[in-house]
């Protein structure tokens, strides 16, 4: 193992995410922010450097428990102090465990403003992954507003509430994985469709004309049995792409400033993984033509792999899908992403896969899939149920310490529309949690404990009686190593018959998630919790008007986020913090506390 060190600038730049210019929160000059390959065991240093005016920053890595380094969280308010204008933060941690996962920014909403990137971990050097695979891919899939964020945040938390809309385009976002090749030199090229002739095709395929990105994947074939290698130089790349491809390959190039494609010309069996991540507001779901998907991985755990066409990805979730070009290499296939769970209101996005030699602008001959529709819960929920841990996974304790139950309503706070939970709509403090708790800083945030219930006749079918809520930020303080069980409870929104999708993402921890039902829980669900094979995740969906049961050991010293991972709902309060075994953590680096409560005590122990 090593220590991986990168040196990163986030600053906002002009950037065309989907052909149309706008102003993007990037890293290095770049959006989306470079990947990160790493092995189990790595230590990942990055030094930040904010380059922004007038705004703080941080950055989270989605999916890294942070053992030992609960400050390198990168949340606002909750593990450190923003990183100010022109100031350095350097996050350091561990990478302990193989999987896809990704990082942004965890401050305002600045991961709807463009900073995120793929983080993937492959095993250590001599370990083997339970799965074959020839080559690797990551695919980022996003979604992206015209409108700027700062006005989307107004938006949000105005009176009378203004809705931000649906996003105008899905991006999918696709790269060649290479071990150890710096970020420039990967060489699949992704871009947003731009070429006036191929328009006019996509036109006529699609009479409706409605605004579509297609991301060109270009061909890979292995030959024999090993992954082929990128093009040695440059060069060799763009004259290769010449000579092979249509004209929007120059195109993509030049544009992103990318430097070649991989181009092989002859037709191998060829299997290889995609890493998918999912980063902002919608739901998608993905389907690939003709290639069916073996799902292997979900957050970093290994599944018992299972077969799809199609599949549900939520915001903030990860998966690994093996697919094999065994289908009639005289075509190219679509692969295809659409909205789930809210009515569509933004194009399908589209991408091609290319089979070697044909050409990438040869559009395929068939319509693109056709998506389960957005509302068939019925069909996600069957995609869910597959979701089961790999043989030999950790089993959950068969039992817990403390069950809290979390009431999910959407509410108005004189006249603000809000999410509580448990009727307390998160509004964060200035001082962060993980030194505040720490150093015994009484009045950082409320001392009342939030509630681990909801009245018992409160109607889930309904919108709120009484809709008013408050604000607070007290947190769950968990004893130390005991086991403990939330039941996510959806229910009706403001509006009669809305109950919404929320996927939740937990912190320094992986989850059992060990079941979904309808209704209302009650005690007698229990019976039908899986503790068998319940998958480790550190993301699970509560499903309109239902419930999900998780169950986790309160084992990681430090203060953790719970929240809906749908930016605008945390933005609104959708969120709890948990804290467990803060006396356990060691040093705080100074630029973590450098705010707040935390900022004058380190004031004022100078002075003394
Ligand atoms: Cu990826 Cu707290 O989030
Ligand atoms: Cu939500």
């Amino acid at each position: 193992s090593k220590t991986r060190h990168f040196k990163w600038q986030v600053e906002y730049l002009y950037w065309s995410p989907d052909g149309v210019e706008n102003v993007v929160m990037g890293i290095n000059g770049r959006f989306p922010g470079p990947t990160i390959s790493a092995k189990v065991g790595d230590t990942i240093s990055v030094h930040l450097t904010n380059k922004l005016q007038t705004e703080g920053v941080v950055i989270h890595w989605h999916g890294i428990r942070q053992f030992g380094t609960p400050w390198a969280d990168g949340t606002a308010s909750i593990s450190q102090c923003v990183i100010n204008p022109g100031e350095n933060f350097v996050y350091r941690f561990e990478v302990d465990k193989a999987g896809t996962f990704f990082y942004h920014g965890h401050y305002g909403m600045q991961r709807s403003a463009g900073l995120y990137g793929s983080l993937i971990v492959d095993v250590a050097e001599g370990k083997r992954e339970p799965f074959h695979y020839d080559g690797e891919f990551s695919l980022l899939l996003s979604d992206w507003w015209h409108k700027d964020v700062h006005q989307q945040e107004v938006d949000l938390t105005s009176k009378p509430f203004r809705w931000i809309g649906e996003p105008q385009v899905m991006t999918l976002t696709l790269k060649k994985l290479n071990d150890d090749v710096q970020e420039d030199e990967q060489t699949i090229r992704i871009s947003a469709f731009d070429s006036a002739n191929q328009r006019k095709r996509a036109v006529q395929l699609f009479p409706s004309g409605a605004l579509w990105q297609l991301v060109v994947v270009n061909t890979v074939h292995a030959k024999g049995k090993r992954a082929v290698r990128a093009p040695d130089s440059p060069r060799a790349a763009e004259q290769d792409v010449q000579a092979e491809g249509g004209q929007h390959h120059r195109i993509g190039i030049t544009q992103l400033g990318d430097r070649g494609q991989w181009v092989v010309k002859d037709m191998y069996l060829f299997s290889a993984i995609l890493r998918t991540l999912l980063i902002i507001h919608v739901s998608f779901v993905l389907v690939s033509q003709n290639h069916s998907m073996i799902v292997v991985e979900a957050d970093g755990n290994y599944l018992q792999p299972f077969s799809t066409t199609d599949m549900d990805i939520y915001s903030g979730e990860t998966y690994s899908v093996l697919f094999t070009t065994n289908q009639d290499p005289s075509k190219n296939y679509w692969i295809s992403a659409s909205v789930r769970g809210r009515e569509p209101k933004t194009p399908q996005a589209l991408t091609i896969l290319n089979y070697s030699p044909i050409s990438a602008s040869n559009l395929p001959p068939s319509l693109p899939p056709v998506s389960p529709r957005w509302d068939d819960y019925d069909h996600s929920k069957s995609f869910t149920n597959k979701i089961l841990s790999l043989m030999g996974s950790p089993k959950p304790p068969s039992d817990y310490h403390r069950r809290i139950s979390l009431l999910n309503t959407q509410n108005t706070i004189n006249g603000y529309t809000r999410w509580a939970i448990n009727n307390v709509s998160l509004s964060l403090p200035t001082s962060p949690y993980l030194g505040s708790i720490k150093f015994g800083l009484n009045n950082a945030f409320d001392r009342k404990n939030p509630p681990d219930n909801f009245s018992s006749l409160y109607e889930i079918t309904n919108p709120p009686v009484n809709p008013n809520s408050t604000y607070g930020n007290g947190v769950y303080m968990l004893d130390f190593n005991t086991t403990i069980d939330v039941i996510l409870q959806n229910a009706n929104a403001l509006k009669a018959n809305v109950s919404e999708i929320h996927p939740w993402h937990l912190h320094g921890h992986d989850f059992w998630v060990l079941g979904y039902g309808q209704g209302k829980f009650s005690a007698k669900d229990e019976a039908k919790f899986n503790l068998k094979n319940p998958p480790l995740r550190n993301t699970a969906v509560i499903f309109p008007y239902g419930w999900t049961a998780l169950r986790f050991v309160a084992n990681n010293p430090g203060a953790w986020a719970f929240h809906c991972h749908i930016e605008p709902h945390l933005h609104m309060g959708m969120g709890v913090v948990f804290a467990e075994g803060v006396h356990h953590v060691g040093r705080i680096p100074n630029e973590a506390l450098a705010c707040g409560l935390t900022g004058k005590m380190l004031m004022n122990n100078n002075r003394n």
